[in-house]
C-alpha cells in the first residue's frame, strides 16, 4: 500500500472535492464538513467522471453527472440505479495540514 501525500488541507475547505492522481488513478476527494472521503473518480456505470456531479455534504453523496446515480462517499455504492456496483473508496487521513490517501492498486 502506498501511503500518499496529495493535497494541502487548505485546498480542500468544508464542502470541497479534488481530484488527484496516484498511479493513473483519478481518485476524487470530498470534504463533508471537515471530514474527508476518497473514492474512485469514475463511475461505475459508463464511466463517466464523478467530479463534474454535484457533491452533498449533508447527504455524504456525489452524484454522477451522466445518468444521475448518486455514490455514497463512505461506501462507494450507489444508492439509485443505473449504477449498481461500488466505486474503490480508499483511507484518506490528514498530517501536518496535509492530506494522504492510502491507495492499493
Ligand atoms: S455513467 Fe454514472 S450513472 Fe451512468
Amino acid at each position: 500500500m502506498a501511503h500518499v501525500r496529495v493535497a494541502a488541507l487548505e485546498e480542500l475547505p468544508p464542502g470541497a472535492k479534488l481530484v488527484v492522481v496516484i498511479q493513473g488513478v483519478s481518485i476524487l476527494i470530498v470534504n463533508a464538513e471537515g471530514q474527508l472521503y476518497a473514492l474512485a473518480e469514475t463511475c461505475s456505470h459508463a464511466k463517466a467522471a464523478l467530479s463534474a456531479g454535484e457533491f452533498d455534504p449533508d447527504e455524504l453523496t456525489v452524484e454522477c453527472p451522466l445518468h444521475g446515480s448518486c455514490f455514497d462517499v463512505r461506501t462507494g455504492k450507489p444508492r439509485n440505479l443505473p449504477a449498481f456496483a461500488p466505486v474503490a473508496t480508499y483511507p484518506v487521513s490528514v498530517e501536518d495540514a496535509a492530506v494522504f490517501v492510502d491507495y492499493n492498486d
